[in-house]
């Protein structure tokens, strides 16, 4: 059997998994959303559902529009309900071991030209490619938080991933809407490599008592044009994503200033994952 354009399979069910899923619906493709449980197949939807609401108060989206999106967004606890899809692009933890398990299961039950994406932020692409039967249709498709707002995509591609691929995943990734990046499969790409020093240097400065948290915030806000300050920012990716793509990045460049600095690694391991917690360098609670 062939696999279908029209449908995309999303596996992860955090920040990114709900994200995604609402690019693509939006974008006009059925989607199916793969949990680990029903109950966080579920928590994902009612996000979607969520931002619809908002999207209508705000007159961004007429309610039919709204109901329509939904009705594109499949929910599934099984990996066969993926087997047709024409890319499933898999977003779970930042862990090789999860990926890896993850790409086995798709490899065995998905059609053999749908193509199996990443959405890691840098771990080696290349890696789960090889370990499957298909490593030409393999890639990174790399979106950014919030997926629904950030406009680029980086597209990873390792040395054994076909030119069809990477076409028909950068064609997906346009009619998102979205600006695709072509990237060789280096930790961290492009944009990662770059922002990861910076945000962990901030780190740095709170733990040094350079400044209080919200005054570094201010300080980048105010002093160099970003829109969000490096501790925000890292409080929406997630403390815990973030240690994780650090371990990474200081492994692959032998650098150490990607050394996950003390003072993130203790919050993770306190449970302070910024937003998705609700406590990190700031508090979020109701
Ligand atoms: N958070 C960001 O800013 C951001 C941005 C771009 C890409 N990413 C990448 O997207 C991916 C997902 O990140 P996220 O921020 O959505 O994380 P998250 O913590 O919000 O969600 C992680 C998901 O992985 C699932 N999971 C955990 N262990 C699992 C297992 N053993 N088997 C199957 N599923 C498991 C969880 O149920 C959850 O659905 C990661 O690879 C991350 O690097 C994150």
């Amino acid at each position: 059997m062939g696999s279908n354009e029209h449908e995309i399979g999303v596996v992860g069910t955090g920040i990114m998994g709900a994200g995604l899923a609402e690019v693509a619906a939006a974008a006009g493709f059925s989607v199916i959303l793969k949990g680990r449980s029903q109950a966080s197949a579920d928590a994902a939807f009612a996000i979607i559902e969520w931002s619809m609401a908002r999207q209508v108060k705000k007159e961004k989206r007429t309610p039919e529009e709204a109901a329509a999106l939904l009705t594109r967004v499949r929910r599934t606890t099984s990996y066969h309900e993926l087997a047709g899809a024409g890319i499933v692009i898999e977003s779970v933890a930042e862990n090789m071991d999860i990926k890896r398990e993850v790409f086995a299961e798709l490899d065995r039950v998905c059609a053999a030209d749908t193509i199996l994406a990443t959405n890691t932020s840098t771990l080696p692409v290349t890696e789960l490619a090889i370990a499957t039967s298909r490593p030409g249709q393999v890639c990174g498709i790399h979106f950014f938080n919030p997926a629904t707002l950030m406009e680029l995509v980086e597209i990873v591609v390792p040395d054994v991933t076909t030119e069809n691929t990477v076409a028909r995943a950068a064609a997906f990734v346009s009619d998102c809407g979205k600006t695709p990046v072509r990237v060789k499969d280096v930790a961290g790409f492009v944009v990662n490599a770059l922002l990861f020093p910076y945000l962990n240097n901030a780190v740095r400065m709170a733990e040094a008592g350079t400044a209080t948290a919200a005054d570094i915030d201010l300080a980048m806000q105010g002093g160099c044009n970003m829109p969000m300050g490096p501790l925000a920012l890292l409080d929406l990716i997630g403390l815990d994503t973030a240690v994780s793509i650090l371990g990474t990045l200081a492994k692959a460049f032998a650098e150490p200033n990607y050394e996950p600095v003390p003072l993130l690694t203790k919050m993770v391991e306190n449970g302070h994952l910024g937003r998705k917690s609700g406590q990190g360098f700031f508090n979020y609670g109701d």
